[in-house]
């Protein structure tokens, strides 16, 4: 599968799991919790196959041309921030008053750094690698994939 392809359908899964938990009620905690769980384990698995393929294959391919790879430094600070969240929600009980809020700047901060990548680095991933080597990529990002789910069981 084409890498940015297989990127884009894990984006669109996760907005899934976001609609869904926007469409609980406020008492809902046990399905609130239970969807976070879900998100966490996409965004984890997603974020960690771009940062140790997608972005430093890009980053590699930018040097290479001489171009500043700002895009890539930015993303992997929005990470970190998505990641903080992450930390912060798994370690509160999804009853707590500020765990809506919680999910609310997380989902915000996935959304904003969603758009940046499809409107912004997939693009120019696009004019930097031919069709084929965005398969080639897509291969290793989906083993990459199969491989964090087959060690989460
Ligand atoms: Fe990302
Ligand atoms: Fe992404």
């Amino acid at each position: 599968m084409n890498a940015i392809a297989l990127l884009k359908a894990d984006h669109r899964a996760v907005e899934e799991l976001f609609k869904e938990v926007q469409a609980l009620s406020d008492t809902a905690h046990v399905s609130r919790g239970r969807i976070f769980k879900n998100i966490d384990r996409e965004l984890t698995i997603h974020a960690h196959i771009e940062e140790t393929i997608f972005y430093p294959a890009f980053k590699e391919r930018t040097k290479r041309n001489t171009e500043p790879s700002d895009e890539v430094f930015e993303a992997f600070e929005e990470h970190a921030n998505v990641k903080a969240m992450l930390a912060k929600l798994e370690a509160l009980d999804p009853g707590d008053d500020t765990y809506n809020a919680k999910l609310q700047v997380l989902m915000e901060l996935v959304k904003h750094h969603v758009k940046e990548e499809e409107t912004r680095l997939f693009k120019q991933a696009k004019q930097l690698f031919d069709n084929e080597e965005l398969d080639a990529l897509g291969e290793q990002l989906e083993a990459a994939k199969e491989k964090m789910l087959a060690g989460a069981h």
